[in-house]
């Protein structure tokens, strides 16, 4: 795996003589991002904008087959106002990684640079980079528009390159659980339920299914469900394979909640979503 940190330039820090980043960690990313490329504002009032902080990588939260997910904690030292952790995701850019998100939830999407699309199809190694960073910009992009609709997504900081920064879900150091590992009672995961059917009716008004809606992409954090894992959002309409891919989203969640002895059903779900997303 690549030295996450690996390319951090100590000479562009010379004005912080003082304070050296350790091995794990670098100064933040944050002033040189292009505009464009940090998240919605306002900014919420925990983001650490201060050219003097750090990061600090704390850990790993998830290897994957696509991107791995890092703990770091963004802080300037000795100002505990000024301190946040955050969720890395650094998408693969190299051979070992095995995409499994495939042209279906790409169709539709279109390339702006040219260079970048010719690359892409032919499959350069510029191309391979070109389409880890897609990821990461589609996932930010993703994560922006559904946070400015008010779903409950992680609020995304930053998007660099295959890495982009969001907020961290959890308490401490702890990762919140997936709802995977909940085992509420009934009436406890009836409430879940409710709350992801509303968080598919926000992406279904806008036009929109997650598309790899699972109960491994919703986290619970303080009884409040969250939605992570948004780089395939796919348009219900343009897309050939919308309608199936929302369909999927609506079984696989209606699925796990049947198996829990939740009543749901999730033809009714789907056409639900389908008639708000045509009006
Ligand atoms: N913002 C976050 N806050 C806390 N934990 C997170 C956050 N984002 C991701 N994680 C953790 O990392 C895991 C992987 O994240 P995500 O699903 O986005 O990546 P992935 O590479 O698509 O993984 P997978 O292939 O397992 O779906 C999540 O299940 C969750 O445990
Ligand atoms: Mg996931």
């Amino acid at each position: 795996m690549a030295e996450p940190f690996a390319s951090f330039d100590a000479s562009s820090s010379l004005s912080f003589a003082d304070v050296d980043p350790g091995d794990d960690q670098r100064w933040s990313t944050w002033p040189a991002i292009t505009p464009s490329e940090r998240g919605p504002q306002p900014w919420p009032a925990w983001v650490v904008t201060s050219a003097g902080a750090l990061d600090t990588e704390l850990g790993i939260l998830k290897t994957g087959k696509e991107a791995d997910v890092f703990l770091i904690e963004r802080a300037v030292p000795d100002d505990p106002t000024q301190r946040t952790l955050l969720a890395a995701k650094r998408y693969r850019s190299e051979e070992h990684r095995s995409f499994h998100r495939s042209a279906v939830y790409t169709e539709g999407r279109r390339v702006q640079n040219s260079r970048d699309g010719r690359a892409l199809a032919k499959k350069s190694s510029f191309g391979r980079g070109v389409a880890a960073a897609e990821w990461s910009f589609a996932e930010f992009n993703a994560l922006c528009r559904m946070w400015d609709l008010g779903a409950p997504v992680p609020y995304p900081v930053q998007v660099n390159g295959t890495e982009l920064l969001m907020e961290f879900i959890g308490t401490d150091a702890t990762a919140a659980p997936r709802l995977a590992q909940e085992r509420g009672d009934r009436r406890v995961l009836a409430d879940y339920f409710t709350q992801i059917v509303d968080i598919m009716r926000i992406f279904a008004a806008a036009g929109f299914a997650h598309g790899d809606l699972s109960p491994y992409n919703l986290l619970v954090h303080d009884g409040r469900v969250r939605v992570i894992d948004l780089p395939q959002i796919v348009d219900i309409i343009a897309n050939p394979q919308g309608l199936d891919l929302l369909h999927r989203d609506c079984v696989n969640v209606c699925d796990w909640f049947i198996r829990h002895r939740v009543e749901c059903d999730a033809e009714d779900l789907f056409a639900e979503l389908m008639a708000s997303s045509y009006t």
